[in-house]
């Protein structure tokens, strides 16, 4: 009895997970323009989705600075630059973040910038 009763209650809990409707995202990895990163010295960036959904809400980004699907964004450092996706005017581009020049806070992997 002890047995079937974990197993229904396990069931229970798998059935009820699809019903909350949000799943977590967690971080989600941004390779695509990988080539490009190797030649500037920088790897892939883990972005907190999580983190910033607590900071922001879904309409803050969505679907205005980025699409919510993944891959879809076609995101550059000159785009950011220009105030658009992670450099949008309330994000990294102003004093509610911190600046996009401080490359290893997005990017894994910066190699030190060597002193002349
Ligand atoms: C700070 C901006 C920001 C906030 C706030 C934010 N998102 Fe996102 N979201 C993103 C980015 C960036 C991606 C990745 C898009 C890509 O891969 O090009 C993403 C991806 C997604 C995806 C696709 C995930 C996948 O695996 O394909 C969904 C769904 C999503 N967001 C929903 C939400 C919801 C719901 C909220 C609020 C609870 C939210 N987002 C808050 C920036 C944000
Ligand atoms: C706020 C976060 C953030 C900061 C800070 C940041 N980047 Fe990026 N960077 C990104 C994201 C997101 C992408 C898109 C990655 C993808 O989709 O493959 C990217 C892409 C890139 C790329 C490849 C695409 C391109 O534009 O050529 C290079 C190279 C790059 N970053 C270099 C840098 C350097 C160098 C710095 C510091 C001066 C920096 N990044 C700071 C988030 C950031």
């Amino acid at each position: 009895m002890r047995v079937k009763a974990g197993i229904l209650i396990f069931a229970l809990l798998l059935a009820a997970v699809p019903s909350t409707g949000l799943a977590a995202i967690g971080t989600i990895r941004f390779d695509d323009k990988i080539e490009s990163m190797k030649k500037a010295g920088v790897g892939p960036v883990m972005f907190p989705h999580d983190k910033h959904e607590k900071t922001n809400k879904c309409d803050e980004c969505h679907p205005k600075i980025f699409k919510d699907k993944r891959g879809e964004n076609n995101i550059s450092m000159k785009l950011n630059m220009e105030g658009k996706f992670c450099g949008s005017p309330n994000c990294h581009n102003s004093p509610k973040a911190f600046p996009l020049f401080q490359c290893a806070s997005c990017h894994t992997g910066v190699k030190a910038v060597k002193k002349n």
